[in-house]
């Protein structure tokens, strides 16, 4: 029996690695992308796999329940992997709702479609909800969240996916839905979006431009590179244990400023420029609106459980991601030179 598998959110940054491992590693399972191709959504990410048979692309909103509902129609679904969502903490200051409708609704939306159309059969059947770390809220400089850590979101984004967390927890409680949870930290590779810090200090190292740094530098991420996380996506949908939740990390931590730092000399390096040369764009600008100090995960349930680790070190991680990016020039410009461009001026001008 062919299994089909609706992957939403699938032409964004990790949805996109995600949809590409399945399509590749399955070629038993239909694979069925929904996505809205919002600013963030963009089909080239998926331009080597589009024509692979057990492929097919929607296009369609998961908050337009017609939508949803002719998708279940249509297809016979046994899995939903649910990343479909508003991912940028600085637009969800600037624009709370569209991460209300989109991350809660939409979620709601899923749900209702999965519990009607399995009819209380869940034989075979699964809802994987890809959750954040942020739902934890921060950490002090000790520390790390494991799956008990009490939630405690500080940001309309981070709010947001921690009700659509609860939301998911309540449909397996209330009407025994088939789910699972999995909160994981930062990630960073190629098709990232260059809003966030990573992609953003890229192009912005390559181009001479201002490297924004919020405040101090201070804050601290764990970073993942994007495949590890797609590995252990793939790993907790057809291991992971119905009901529960794993945390997924780099064990990586890094300060912002230490980071752009690390950056700046794989990119002198790359670019031909005399070491030190990159690092005299940092600029410190106005923090970020209640920025969370610290995120860390303890992804040890996951190793021990289901035996995940990741495979990467940071500095080859990120020297990947560099070269991904000087060699997929047109990728990048194409985004830079649309909207972006107007949202960048918006959101830098006054910091
Ligand atoms: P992204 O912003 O790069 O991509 C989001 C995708 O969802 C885009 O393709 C967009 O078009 C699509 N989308 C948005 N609204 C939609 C709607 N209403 N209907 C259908 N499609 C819609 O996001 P990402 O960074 O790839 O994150 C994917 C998921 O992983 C999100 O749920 C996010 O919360 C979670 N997550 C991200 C990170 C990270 O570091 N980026 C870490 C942990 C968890
Ligand atoms: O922890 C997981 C989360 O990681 C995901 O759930 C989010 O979807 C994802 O966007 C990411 O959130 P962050 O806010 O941590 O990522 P971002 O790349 O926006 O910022 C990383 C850090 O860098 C953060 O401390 C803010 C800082 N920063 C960011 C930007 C865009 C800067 O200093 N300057 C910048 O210009």
């Amino acid at each position: 029996m062919r299994k089909t598998i609706l992957i939403t959110g699938g032409a964004g940054f990790i949805g996109s690695h995600v949809v590409r491992r399945f399509v590749k590693n399955y070629p038993e399972y239909n694979i069925l992308n929904l996505d809205a191709l919002t600013y963030a959504g963009n089909l080239e990410n998926l331009i080597d796999i589009e024509k692979s048979l057990n492929y097919k692309f929607i296009k369609g909103d998961i908050t337009d329940e017609v939508v949803v509902e002719k998708v279940f129609n249509d297809f016979p679904i046994d899995g939903v992997i649910h990343l479909a969502a508003e991912s940028h903490v600085d637009r969800s200051i600037s624009d709370p709702m569209a991460f209300i409708k989109t991350n809660i609704l939409g979620t709601v939306v899923l749900l209702n479609a999965a519990k009607q159309h399995w009819k209380g059969n869940f034989e075979g059947k699964l809802f994987y909800h890809i959750s954040t770390d942020e739902v934890y809220g921060s950490l002090g400089d000790e520390g790390l969240f494991t799956e008990e850590t009490a939630y405690d979101p500080r940001s309309p984004y981070s709010a947001s996916k921690a009700s659509s967390d609860h939301l998911v927890r309540a449909y397996h409680h209330t009407y025994g839905l088939p789910v699972v949870i999995s909160n994981c930290s930062n990630n960073y590779g190629p098709n990232h979006f260059p809003e966030k810090f990573i992609p953003l200090a890229i192009n912005n190292i390559k181009n001479g431009k201002p490297i924004p740094v919020y405040g101090k530098g201070e804050n601290v991420r764990d970073w993942l590179y994007v495949e590890d996380h797609a590995a252990a996506i793939d790993l907790i949908f057809h291991k992971g244990e119905p009901g529960d939740t794993y945390n997924i990390g780099g064990n990586n931590e890094w300060k912002n400023i230490d980071l752009i730092k690390l950056l700046c000399t794989i990119m002198d390096t790359k670019l031909n420029r005399a070491t030190g040369e990159s690092e005299k764009l940092i600029t410190y600008v106005k923090d970020r609106a209640g920025h969370d100090l610290r995120y860390a995960i303890d992804s040890t349930k996951l190793q021990k459980e289901l035996g995940w680790t990741p495979s990467l070190q940071f500095e080859e991680g990120l020297t990947k991601t560099v070269d991904w990016y000087l060699s997929n020039q047109k990728w990048l410009d194409d985004i830079v030179s649309g909207n972006y461009q107007q949202y960048y001026n918006e959101q830098y001008q006054n910091r």
